[in-house]
């Protein structure tokens, strides 16, 4: 019998989970709170003190935590935020949807996160703010980005929604630094399919700057303090009780599955020694620097890229395409006029990566069957 590989299983999780969470779900029931709360005041405590900030503020999504980032850094009409094209379509989404333009910049092709060495020349009069994605897991190259960002007095903020717990370049002998506390705000999602998912959209913006994070905290529930009194317009974006409840039980556990994740990563990498000596241009993940890479996605390029998948597909393993087209190619974006070509690292990306199946759960047996696929698809 041929063993079928999804590209994701959130069920083996949810039910070795499944007492655990319903308790939690109960507590919520007894206090009829279903907003915000002690709950969500607990939640923000863990991912502060995971992320290494002072504060952490619960919202309704990852794409909120960009949007309201945007908001209490006061960026608007005829601002330029820089921006990769190859990410996902919220970040870029959002600092349209503030009144502000994306200034897109190409990435670094191995790590397919945003090349520093091109942010330069993009910097206008306009320009408020540099958001880097940690894409995949991996943190950009921050140090460069932080050091133009100082000198052109520009807020940093960080798409993270895909690295929490992502650890960039550790200084000499400390620690590395944790995805969401080196810029001025940090963006995460717990969307189900992260690292830390909640039962639907959660999210979460982390800060060490005590305005920033105030203004963040008035900013998801309309601006007001007192209540009924308004200082800011602000938006709902609110983090519910109950997806709180549900990340503090999966919280226990985040690093655990984190390192799961790295073991499989690590594995992939020794199963796939013997294709990238028979194939050109087969590349696996980068890891630059010490960097810590969560590996939300595995990110494999590869040559016949979209033959490859329909094989897959055919022999029953899910895969996906973290992103099939850049952002300046959209159609929701012509309006910035962009042209193919403009960003020909982004482009090539599209057209060669494919993400493999890995989550904590994924087996040993359905690892060695990916890749025996892939290795046939090679050989035929
Ligand atoms: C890079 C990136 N930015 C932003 C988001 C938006 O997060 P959410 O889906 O929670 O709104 C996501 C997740 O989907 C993401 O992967």
């Amino acid at each position: 019998m041929t063993m079928n590989v999804p590209f994701f299983d959130l069920k083996p999780q949810s039910l070795s989970l499944r007492q655990e969470i319903q308790s939690a779900i109960d507590e919520v029931f007894e206090t009829q709170q279903f907003i915000l709360g002690s709950k969500v005041d607990a939640l923000e405590q863990a991912i502060a003190q995971y992320c290494q900030t002072t504060y952490a503020i619960g919202v309704a999504s990852g794409s909120d935590a960009l949007f309201l980032s945007l908001m209490a850094t006061g960026i608007g009409h005829g601002d330029e935020v820089i921006l990769p094209p190859f990410t996902f379509f919220a970040t870029a989404g959002s600092v349209s949807r503030i009144g502000a333009n994306p200034v897109f910049v190409d990435i670094d092709p191995d790590t397919y996160n945003i090349d520093p060495s091109q942010i330069e020349e993009k910097i206008t009069k306009k320009t408020k703010a540099i958001l880097p994605v940690h894409l995949f897991g991996q943190c950009a190259d921050m140090d460069p980005i932080l050091q133009m960002a100082r000198a052109k007095r520009l807020y940093v903020l960080e798409d993270a929604a895909q690295a929490l717990g992502s650890e960039y370049r550790p200084y000499s002998d400390s620690i590395g630094r944790r995805a969401g506390q080196m810029g001025d705000l940090g963006c995460f999602s717990f969307y189900p399919t992260k690292n830390l998912g909640a039962f639907g959209d959660a999210g979460m913006v982390v800060a060490n700057d005590p305005l920033l994070a105030e203004k963040v905290r008035l900013l998801r529930v309309h601006g007001s303090q007192p209540k009924y009194y308004h200082k800011w317009i602000g938006i709902n974006s609110r983090l519910d009780t109950i997806q709180a409840a549900i990340l503090l039980v999966k919280f226990k556990y985040l690093e655990k599955w984190t390192e799961a994740r790295q073991k499989k990563a690590k594995r992939y990498g020794e199963l796939f020694q013997e294709i990238i000596s028979l194939v050109d241009d087969f590349q696996l993940p980068t890891i630059q620097y010490q960097n810590r890479h969560i590996f939300n996605q595995y990110v494999i390029r590869v040559p016949r890229r979209d033959q490859l998948r329909k094989f897959l597909t055919d022999e029953g393993i899910g895969t996906d395409i973290y992103y099939p087209l850049p952002l300046h190619l959209q159609e929701c974006f012509s309006f910035l006029k962009h042209r193919k070509g403009d960003f020909p690292a982004s482009e090539k990306a599209a057209e060669e990566t494919l993400a493999l199946p890995i989550y904590p759960e994924l087996t040993e047996d359905q690892q060695d069957r990916v890749v025996d696929r892939i290795k046939a698809f090679y050989k035929r």
